[in-house]
């Protein structure tokens, strides 16, 4: 496996792939890898017979106020588990490669990316949808894996690739989980151990939903009502948002009668973890996954 640093140096090594005809699989990551991300690798290695990884902290997808500078950094454990997981290469630029001086360009969705994260983190998504579209452009992959744990984020780069017709497959992958339910994230590694136990009330909101809607109660405002009673008993929880909304468009609905969505933002102390899970009546309990 190779590590390269350069828009360069990657061309020069997915051009031959391209031009022999093998199909190339692109995960972007910000790094600090976890079992999450290494599904998306092995998923696209199932698919693809070259998988290229992007480890890249994103300035622009931060807040002012945002973790950006004490993000984890972890390049030499990262790049050992994208061998693992069968990566053929990993790019990791600095910030300077990616916005060398001058660059300005902002690519802005509209739609879904206006709603929740969009409210919580302004131009957050314009920074994602702007490195995802430079990330298809340097590596020109068949297909991009997003993982439903970021499942706003999903739908806005499915809306980034329809409206401006990237030829590029978005494949989505299931949250990967703890075994006691809390989603794998590279932030759960600033919670201290109260916190951890804490962080489970995400988990416990989303399972009291889906219970709630499968005993009968399809009106959204009952089932958010009831997210918010579990995270508000957890005191060192505060929510965002916590609501239940159409799987496609995130917008309110009423009532469930198409598919829907329960989409968290919990503070625990100091660190802001989001979750989701569909509600359907098929799905298993979110910690069984
Ligand atoms: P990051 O948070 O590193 O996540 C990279 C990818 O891994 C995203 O598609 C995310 O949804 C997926 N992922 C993270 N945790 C997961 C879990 N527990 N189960 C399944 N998938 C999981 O998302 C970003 O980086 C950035 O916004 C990025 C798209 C790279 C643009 O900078």
């Amino acid at each position: 496996m190779k590590l390269v640093h350069t828009i360069k140096e990657l061309r020069d090594s997915t051009a031959p792939v391209r031009q022999s005809g093998v199909g190339i699989g692109l995960v972007p990551t910000m790094g600090a890898l976890h079992e999450g991300h290494l599904a998306l690798i092995r998923r696209a290695k199932e698919q693809c017979g070259f998988v290229g990884v992007c480890v890249f902290v994103n300035p622009t997808q931060f807040g002012p106020a945002e973790d950006f500078s004490r993000y984890p950094r972890t390049l030499p454990d990262d790049v050992r588990a994208c061998e693992q997981a069968g990566a053929d290469i990993v790019f990791a630029p600095d910030v300077d490669e990616m916005y060398p001086p001058g660059f300005s360009a902002t690519v802005d969705v509209g739609g879904v990316s206006r709603l929740l994260e969009g409210l919580h983190r302004p131009g957050h998504f314009n920074g994602v949808t702007t490195v995802c579209l430079k990330l298809f452009n340097i590596f020109q992959a068949d297909r991009a894996y997003f993982g439903q744990k970021d499942y706003q984020q999903l739908q806005v780069i499915k809306q980034l690739v329809r409206d401006l017709n990237i030829p590029i497959e978005i494949v989505p992958v299931g949250i990967v989980r703890e075994p006691d339910g809390l989603a794998m994230s590279s932030r759960n590694r600033y919670l201290n151990p109260e916190e951890r136990r804490a962080a489970l009330v995400l988990r416990d909101a989303l399972e009291a939903a889906l219970s709630t809607y499968r005993n009968g109660q399809i009106e959204t405002e009952a089932l958010e009502r009831e997210m918010s009673a579990v995270i508000a008993a957890q005191p060192l929880a505060s929510i965002d948002y916590a609501v239940v909304v159409d799987a496609e468009t995130l917008q309110h609905m009423d009532r469930i009668n198409r598919p829907a969505a329960a989409l968290l933002a919990v503070r625990i102390g100091a660190t802001r973890l989001i979750d989701n899970c569909l509600i359907t009546q098929e799905m298993p309990n979110i910690v069984k996954l």
